[in-house]
């Protein structure tokens, strides 16, 4: 890596950036003693930071609620495809370019590169996100999109056994009674559709009214019971999801085409990734968020998780950016990070509100610097790796 920027053009001062980190200082002096005030200005020196809030609006995914594909589903981490679209143009890539996301999420890096017209590849652990960023950039063929625009809900009849099959805790909370039904109904009906295509994107639709006809929202760090409910059919609201779904793929039907992985990106070297112009993603920060928590709903009704077990799999394999990972094997992770090591060392010797915190730090920073070695092997010289991280970016030229 040659050169590290945060973002491009010195706008604004740094300290009144770093305010926007730290709200609730209010004197000047105060962040100044702050100790990561002090390990982030030593960092903005050495990387020669600049500051740029051109950006600031595209690192969410609010500005993509309405664009179509992306408003499938609101994927609250997500980002915008804007931002993808201006980096490339910025970094002047287009045609050839091979764009790759190790952490693809619901694929708003992959479809912004189908929109070009340009090849991407992406990986992602969680198989709910998976799912949805396959649907979202596959290429749908005329016969496909009729079979979807005659597919017509299932008569409704009561099910017997509801909740059997779930082990999931809070199963019977979920849904009223009949839209659960409705729900396992559709199911049923998009299992006998042969179309392996047809078959994934019925599935998308379902998936992406979940939390429309649920009791539960998602929240914070998991989900929290609506404070105002109002009920949503499930046959409506799939027949209208359905609707918009079908009129979207026939806007981004290129032929481009994107290849999605399920798997842990650190496994990037098992698969034929090379030859990459530009990685650019954004990791899970190391916040504590737990997707699977959030995702919860999807995952178990999309049963993608049949078992608690094979739920605590799938956290074993994610990033460790949370304190429900499994760190008896993490423990020997040790970071070489000269940056990192005071501050884990600050953290050790203060309180906080869980032990497990700089333990998490050390596997998160271990694994993000184990990623970015094998992107280095697998980048083309002069390629790119930006990194998005909450409002803030990081581009380096290979
Ligand atoms: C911040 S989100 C990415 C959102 C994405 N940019 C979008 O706009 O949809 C981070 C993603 O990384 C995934 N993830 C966590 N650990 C992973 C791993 N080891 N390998 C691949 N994906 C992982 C999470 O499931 C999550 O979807």
């Amino acid at each position: 890596m040659e050169k590290v920027y945060l973002i491009e053009e010195e706008i604004n001062e740094v300290n009144e950036q770093l305010l926007l980190f730290y709200p609730n200082l209010n004197a000047k002096e105060d962040y100044k003693t702050d100790f990561f005030y002090n390990e982030y200005k030593k960092l903005d020196v050495e990387f020669n930071t600049r500051y740029d809030l051109t950006y600031q609006y595209l690192v969410n995914f609010s500005k993509t609620k309405n664009l179509p594909i992306h408003r499938w589903f609101y994927y609250q981490e997500g980002y915008s495809p804007e931002l993808i679209k201006k980096v490339l143009k910025y970094l002047n890539l287009n045609g050839s370019t091979h764009l790759f996301d190790p952490f693809a999420g619901s694929g708003t890096s992959l479809v912004a590169a189908k929109e070009l017209g340009i090849k991407a590849t992406g990986i992602e652990i969680n198989p709910f996100s998976c799912h949805m960023a396959i649907s979202k950039t596959q290429n749908y063929s005329e016969e496909e999109i009729n079979i979807l625009e005659n597919f017509e809900v299932p008569n409704y009849k009561p099910i017997k056994k509801l909740f059997e099959k779930y082990e999931l805790s809070i199963i019977e909370n979920l849904f009223e009674i009949e839209n659960f039904e409705k729900i396992e109904l559709i199911k049923k009906k998009i299992e006998l559709e042969k179309n392996k295509k047809v078959n994934s994107i019925l599935f998308t639709t379902l998936l992406c009214i979940l939390q429309q006809v649920s009791y539960y929202k998602k929240a914070g760090n998991g989900l929290k019971k609506k404070r105002i409910y109002k009920s949503v059919d499930t046959f409506e609201a799939f027949k209208f999801k359905l609707d918009e779904i079908i009129s979207d793929i026939k806007l981004n039907n290129n032929k481009n085409k994107t290849v999605i992985i399920n798997d842990n990106c650190l496994n990037i070297n098992n698969h034929k990734i090379d030859e990459i112009d530009i990685s650019i993603f954004s990791p899970p920060y190391a916040n504590c968020f737990d997707y699977y928590e959030v995702y919860k709903i999807e995952l178990w009704i999309g049963e993608f998780v049949k078992s608690y077990e094979e739920l605590r799999n799938l956290r074993k394999a994610a990033l460790t950016s949370n304190l429900n990972a499994d760190f008896k094997k993490k423990t020997k992770i040790v970071t070489t990070s000269k940056v990192l090591i005071p501050i884990i060392d600050y953290l050790n010797n203060t309180k906080l509100w869980d032990n497990k915190i700089p333990k998490m730090l050390n596997a998160y920073f271990s694994e993000m610097e184990q990623l970015l070695v094998s992107l280095v092997e697998k980048t083309k010289n002069g390629g790119y790796c930006v990194v998005v991280n909450h409002n803030n970016f990081i581009y380096c030229l290979n």
